[in-house]
Order: C-alpha cells, then sequence, then structure tokens
C-alpha cells in the first residue's frame, strides 16, 4: 500500500513529467515555422561542405585560381544567376565536372542558391 506522501511525490513527480512534455511539443511543434528558409540555407552550406568546398573552399579556386565563385569572376564570365550556377553544378564547365548524381534531386539548386547568395554577400557571412 502507498503511504499518503508517497502519493504526493507521485503526483509531484507526474506534474513535472506533464509540464516537460507540454514544453517539449510545444518546442517541437514551433520549430518548422521558423525554420524552412533557414533549413534551405543549410541544405546549401552542407552540400557546398561535400562536394564543392574541396577546390572552392571560401568562394575560391585552388586550381584555376582566377575562377572563383565570387561575384565579380562570376559577372566577367556571364554566370549572373542561380540558375546559372545550378547548371554548372550539375554539368560542370571547363575542367571541372558535373556533380549532378552526387547533388541528388534539388540538390543543384539549393547549393547553387546559397552560393549566389554568399557570392552577394562578397562570401562574409557564414
Ligand atoms: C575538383 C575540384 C572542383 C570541385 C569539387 C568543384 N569545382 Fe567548380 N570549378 C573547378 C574548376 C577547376 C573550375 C574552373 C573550370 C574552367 O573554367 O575550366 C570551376 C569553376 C566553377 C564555376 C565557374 C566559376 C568561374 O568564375 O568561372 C562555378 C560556378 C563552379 N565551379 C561551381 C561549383 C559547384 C557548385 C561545385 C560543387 C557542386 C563545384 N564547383 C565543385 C573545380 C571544382
Amino acid at each position: 500500500m502507498l503511504k499518503t506522501n508517497q502519493i504526493n511525490n507521485l503526483v509531484r513527480w507526474l506534474g513535472k513529467v506533464i509540464v516537460t512534455l507540454v514544453l517539449a511539443i510545444h518546442f517541437i511543434s514551433r520549430s518548422p515555422g521558423i525554420a524552412v528558409a533557414d533549413i534551405t540555407a543549410q541544405n546549401g552550406a552542407v552540400l557546398f561542405e561535400q562536394h564543392c568546398a574541396g577546390c572552392h573552399l571560401n568562394g575560391g579556386n585552388i586550381i584555376r585560381r582566377n575562377k572563383t565563385l565570387k561575384l565579380a569572376a562570376l559577372k566577367r564570365r556571364g554566370i549572373d544567376s542561380q540558375a546559372a550556377i545550378a547548371e554548372i553544378a550539375r554539368n560542370g564547365i571547363g575542367q571541372m565536372s558535373g556533380y549532378a548524381e552526387s547533388l541528388g534531386t534539388d540538390g543543384d539548386e539549393l547549393v547553387a542558391e546559397w552560393i549566389w547568395q554568399q557570392a552577394q554577400n562578397a562570401w562574409i557571412q557564414g
């Protein structure tokens, strides 16, 4: 048999569990709202890390030093939109081969969107 103070403890404990659950659900259900834009940007950043940064660290180019992802270099070559970058991500350009397979569905657009944003910001914002 439970004594009164054991029952009190149990009730208090249950109270804490319920409060914790309610708070957890509150935070979990809030996050999708904040995040859609952030997740898109994050995915782009992750894809860039995985597939492009090896040669294009910080928007540079370790192989062809003038062919960077900085705005001036892109524009010099007539690459002036997210779509143009996505096309290069998929199919490559000059000495660079394409990454359509490893980027997967929509990966070309996501990584291109991120690169285009970085280029507008001179690659100073993570
Ligand atoms: C193995 C090294 C390598 C990797 C990895 C790589 N690139 Fe490149 N990238 C190059 C080289 C080399 C060039 C210059 C190609 C040429 O003009 O001959 C280039 C050029 C570019 C250009 C044109 C830049 C300019 O100023 O002319 C874009 C845009 C680009 N890459 C995007 C990407 C994207 C997006 C990824 C990842 C999906 C990626 N690259 C991965 C080597 C790489």
